[in-house]
């Protein structure tokens, strides 16, 4: 990697959660390109171990694992009891863990719900909470926390609790942003469109209710990228891609009936 490259993140650890695929994995990529040691966390222990080894080889950075379910309200200060035992501490916080709960409201269960709420809002918000106050101690952090092009458009049915989580996620950053001004710690909530990832399957089918062509697909490598440039930057949000940001602005000046007479038009569910 080229020196300029590295020297960002030298002597800085980046905690990444979801980091055992897709969008999340990328982030580790680029976070340990540019110097960053990485701290893993995701339930899939054996995913974690096998990125890990990766990116010490590639970038000769200093990377720790921590498994975790983010269902469990208890989980974030178990990721950061663990981190000070091994005395790490988080100059970057990446929220990215996500899944999406196929079908209506109604048809899942309240546990269901529950978790998904604790793992979409409460634990990034935890985390953000446990990891600011030191970082603003320090004069420097960067907190990504990942919206979705979907927390800035009309929901479509079967997306009913993907959408307002994502719209809370991408408010919180904002408001934390304001909060954060002149601290050296920035907030960016990152809002990609479709992304080629495992969300599909892992989310049994909550993305193919809304028709997306597959050529506006984006890799999560690209995403990552410019989550990453726009945190440094002080980009409080960034849509990757220019056909979402054409989307992003075209939904916002359109009248709100006609905006989801166009969601409900194109979506399947
Ligand atoms: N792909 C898209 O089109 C798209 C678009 C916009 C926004 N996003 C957002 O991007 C983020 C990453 O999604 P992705 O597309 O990269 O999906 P993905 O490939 O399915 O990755 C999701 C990650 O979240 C982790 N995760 C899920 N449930 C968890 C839990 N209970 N506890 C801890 N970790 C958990 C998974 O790890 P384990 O299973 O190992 O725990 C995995 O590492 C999500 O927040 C998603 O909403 C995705």
């Amino acid at each position: 990697m080229a020196d300029e490259k590295t020297r960002e993140g030298l002597g800085r650890t980046a905690l990444i959660t979801g980091a055992s695929s897709g969008i999340g994995a990328a982030f580790a990529r680029v976070f340990a390109s540019h110097g960053f040691d990485v701290v893993l966390t995701a339930r899939r222990e054996r995913r974690l171990r096998e990125l890990a080894r990766e990116l010490e080889q590639a970038f000769a950075i200093t990377t720790h694992v921590v498994t975790a379910d983010l269902a469990d309200p208890a989980a974030p200060e178990h990721i950061f009891d663990d981190l000070r035992a091994r005395g790490v501490h988080v100059d970057a916080l990446v929220n990215n863990a996500g899944y999406g709960v196929p079908g209506y409201f109604d048809q899942s269960t309240w546990q269901r719900h529950r978790d998904y709420l604790q793992v979409m809002t409460v634990a990034p918000v935890h985390l953000a909470h446990l990891a600011a106050p030191a970082m603003v101690g320090r004069g420097y952090g960067r907190i990504i926390n990942l919206g979705s092009l979907a927390g800035l458009l009309p929901p479509h049915a079967g997306g009913t609790l993907y959408y307002p989580a994502k719209a809370f996620l991408i408010k919180f950053s904002l408001a934390h942003a304001e909060e954060l001004r002149g601290t050296g710690v920035q907030v960016t909530a990152l809002c990609p469109g479709f992304t080629r990832t495992n969300f599909k399957q892992a989310s049994g089918g909550t993305v193919e209710a809304v028709s997306f062509p597959e050529f506006l697909w984006m890799d999560a490598e690209e995403v990552a990228a410019q989550g990453y440039r726009a945190v440094m930057d002080g980009v409080p949000v960034c849509v990757p891609g220019w056909f979402n940001r054409v989307l992003a602005a075209l939904f916002k000046y359109l009248p709100n009936s006609l905006g989801r007479w166009i969601i409900r038009a194109t979506s399947r569910a």
